[in-house]
């Protein structure tokens, strides 16, 4: 075989696969380039790619080339036997005996199907397999390592396309996440302003009425002690109302340039005695380069104040917050990062957090990250969670940094 005509085919392969890689081609079509061209290249009967499904741990049809669809449309194949030592070295193997070698899942098949032999090339990234290039021959063949070479080139270039095919499969499936718990928000939120309403004026004649009652009432004894406690709990019930209003209101914040490094202040403010008495550390570390913001200064002290509670009551002998401000890297957002060593919350009640009336705790109403979520996107903004069980969580607020036009006219 003459190797320069080799190597200029195995060079036009490769720049046609990362050519249609880079330019958006569909992910399936990319690993039919690979399949058809390996083969091609090899002049191999066809060539298939199976992907290492990691949950199933099952090889998966990723594409085929030149095989019939009978023999292609066996079902995915247990990836035990197929991915060894060898193939994690990225070593290929060639398989003579079809019809009694182990890594062979349908001997007679292929053998009915007239293939003599065939070869696999591990797709691996790092130390992780992710897939494998199996190609087919009518008759055994010697290859040259120089060809052994190349076929492990093309086998690296499938590496690309599946570890491009997956990141965007783990996008689509976190946007649509944010989209169905976004959608369930704003139906809760709608919902929530529909019930608050209804049920602050009867709120309201309760406590009109005990309070007149508690006026005529003996100064000692049972009958005022019980008034004295429907009037705390309907106050309860308000202030709840309260906060279920706020989440669900319509309003636009009433925005204002302000430093957020003032309002972190204000908020640990407020909670300093919770902090002293819990003898929880406070470390802060507050960017003095942040721009100013447009943001409604009393909303976001009470997220803060949320937020700092929430890792308060995270932390139950001792512990540490730290309360850190910055400029995100794109330069977009003002950044505020609050972390607590507190408890963490388990994995399966991460989805459910910033839903209304999520609460573990034995007296929480659940509204805090509710509210918080809700505020932080009238601004436009974000909020992050991370945790990890018993190490503590982390939340982030990203809030946009105001575009010249929102500066003048506010300033205006
Ligand atoms: N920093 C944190 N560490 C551990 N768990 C947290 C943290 N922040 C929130 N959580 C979990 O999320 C849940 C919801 O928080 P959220 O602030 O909305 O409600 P809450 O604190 O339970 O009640 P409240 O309405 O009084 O704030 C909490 O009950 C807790 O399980
Ligand atoms: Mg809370």
């Amino acid at each position: 075989m003459d190797k320069k005509i080799e190597f200029e085919t195995l060079y036009n392969i490769l720049r046609e696969i990362s050519t249609s890689l880079h330019s958006g081609a569909h992910i399936e079509d990319v690993l039919d380039t690979i399949v058809k061209k390996s083969a091609e290249m090899l002049n191999a009967r066809g060539a298939l790619v199976r992907i290492l499904n990691s949950e199933t741990r099952q090889l998966e049809l990723g594409a085929a080339y030149g095989l019939s669809d009978q023999y292609v449309s066996k079902g995915p194949i247990p990836s035990e036997e197929i991915i060894t030592d060898l193939c994690r070295q990225n070593r290929i193997i060639t398989i003579h005996d079809i019809l009694n070698d182990p890594r062979v899942q349908y001997p007679k098949e292929a053998w009915t199907e007239g293939i003599r032999m065939m070869i696999d090339a591990p797709i691996t990234y790092k130390d992780d397999v992710l897939g494998i290039l199996r190609i087919y021959f009518d008759e055994p063949r010697e290859f040259s390592d120089e060809e052994l070479h190349y076929i492990i080139l093309i086998a690296e270039r499938g590496a690309s396309v599946i570890q491009k095919a997956q990141l965007i499969e783990m996008q689509e499936s976190r946007y649509d996440q944010l989209a169905l718990q976004t959608e369930k928000l704003s139906a809760l939120g709608r919902m929530a302003a529909g019930i608050a309403h209804e049920i602050n004026n009867p709120l309201a004649g309760i406590l009109l009425f005990s309070s007149n009652l508690l006026k005529k009432a003996p100064q000692e004894g049972t009958f005022r002690e019980g008034l004295e406690i429907i009037m705390q709990e309907t106050l309860r019930c308000k202030a709840i109302i309260q906060e279920l209003l706020e989440f669900s209101r319509p309003s636009e914040p009433k925005a204002f340039l302000t430093n957020v490094n003032k309002v972190i202040v204000k908020a640990l403010h407020l909670l300093e005695n919770e902090f002293r008495l819990q003898r929880i550390r406070l470390e802060m570390d507050l960017s003095k380069q942040l721009p100013d913001v447009l943001i409604d200064e009393n909303q976001i002290e009470q997220i803060l104040v949320n937020l700092l509670l929430n890792a308060i009551q995270a932390i139950e002998d001792q512990g540490t917050v730290a309360v850190r401000s910055y400029v995100s890297s794109d330069r977009k957002c003002v950044a505020i990062d609050i972390s607590d060593t507190g408890c963490g919350i388990p994995p399966e009640n991460m989805s459910k957090i910033f839903e209304p009336f999520f609460s573990s705790k034995a007296k929480g109403t659940g509204l805090g990250l509710a509210v918080t979520y809700g505020i932080v996107q009238k601004h436009g903004g974000h909020v992050y969670a991370f945790s990890q069980p018993k190490q503590g969580s982390r939340f982030i607020v990203e809030l946009p940094i105001a575009s010249g036009l929102h500066q003048e006219e506010m300033k205006g």
